[in-house]
């Protein structure tokens, strides 16, 4: 089977075996398959975090669970479940056109709700640990269904237990977001200051925070269904207060944010554009016009051509400030 249509990047790929999972069962009915069961497993939820380099040999386990209802109205918060293929923004609507909001500055984050917490998603200040209660998972050994808490989950920046030691070890079919009530709106980024300071709404609605994140994104973010990317490339890389000091001596102009740790976040963006990357191609494979921290498809591009591309990126990058990029999506 093509992988083709199932990642974002649009990148050509075989799959000797692909399993289109709608439930529990399906999972469980594959680990106890004779053959099926053995064989390494490749778990697939929107393909928009996956760079695929080579054919696949693993069995790829496609998640397609539907599903989204109010399981709990608490004092504090309202408990929503969704299953794991549904559309990450599609939910973020759904929550809206159902008066639940929480969720509007993730939206138009591509990719399905199994794989939000992943790589814990996030952007415009929420991440999805900020809005999660707890997921089902089956366990590809056993074939069980297990719960997993916040905690279990060891949510970290653009990272989580599944992209660790349970990557391809279990799939998750359903996560419980947890809206909090009363909803409190988070406005503190840049863009949205902006957006505030243009119309003069002081006061915006859920709906209005979606529709500004809407348009920022659709700015400087190219749509995947027009120009095949895996959204930002690389992990902004987090430095000591030494570093940074020691980097802004040699380049004032980088941008940065302090952490509460006391370490810094370093723009990767601002750093690969400052190596002048911005616009350039290797090969069929290039760097976004309009935002250098997103790799793109210029059309027919092969997963060898993207890899070839962030590595010269990382050299440069390397050369110039001393720092080791660490691509963002994960890597076939
Ligand atoms: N910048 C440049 N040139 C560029 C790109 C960025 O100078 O080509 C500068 C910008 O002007 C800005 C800074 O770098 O001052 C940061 O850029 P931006 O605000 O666009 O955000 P980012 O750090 O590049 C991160 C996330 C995005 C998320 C946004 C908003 C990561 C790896 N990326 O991007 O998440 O949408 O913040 O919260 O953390 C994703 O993970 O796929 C993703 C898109």
């Amino acid at each position: 089977a093509s992988l083709r249509a199932f990642n974002t990047f649009g990148l050509p790929c075989v799959a000797t075996t692909l399993v289109r999972v709608h439930s529990e069962g399906d999972l469980k009915r594959v680990v106890n398959d004779p053959e099926l069961g053995r064989a390494p497993k490749f778990v697939l939820g929107g393909g928009s975090n996956l760079v695929l380099t080579r054919d696949v040999d693993r069995c790829v386990l496609k998640v397609e669970i539907r599903g989204r209802k109010v399981l709990e109205t608490r004092e504090d918060a309202v408990i929503v479940e969704v299953g794991a293929g549904e559309s990450w923004h599609d939910t973020v609507q759904w929550c809206l056109d159902h008066d639940l909001p929480g969720l509007e500055n993730m939206a138009l984050i591509p990719g399905t709700v199994g794989a939000a917490p992943v790589q814990n998603i996030g952007a415009y200040g929420v991440e999805l640990k900020d809005r999660f209660d707890s997921l089902d998972a089956v366990d590809l050994i056993t074939g069980r269904t297990v719960t997993l808490t916040a905690e279990q989950c060891h949510f970290g920046y653009r990272d989580s237990v599944f992209k660790q030691h349970l990557a391809n070890k279990s799939v998750i079919t359903r996560v419980r977001l947890r809206l909090p009530r009363p909803w409190v709106p988070v406005l503190g980024y840049l863009e949205l200051e902006r957006k505030i300071a243009e119309t003069g709404n002081t006061h915006p609605t859920a709906r209005q925070i979606f529709d500004w994140i809407c348009e920022v994104r659709r700015a400087k973010l190219p749509d995947p269904a027009v120009i095949g990317n895996a959204g930002s490339f690389f992990k902004n890389p987090v430095v000591t207060a030494e570093q940074c000091r020691d980097i802004i001596g040699r380049d004032p102009e980088i941008v940065h944010y302090p952490l509460d740790d006391g370490s810094f976040k370093l723009a990767a963006g601002w750093m690969i554009d400052a190596c002048g990357w911005k616009g350039k191609s290797i090969g069929r494979a290039g760097v976004y016009e309009r935002q250098a921290l997103v790799l793109v498809n210029r059309g027919g591009a092969s997963g060898a051509e993207v890899v070839t591309l962030a590595r010269a990126i990382q050299e440069s990058v390397y050369g110039r400030f001393g720092i080791r990029l660490e691509p963002e999506p994960v890597v076939l």
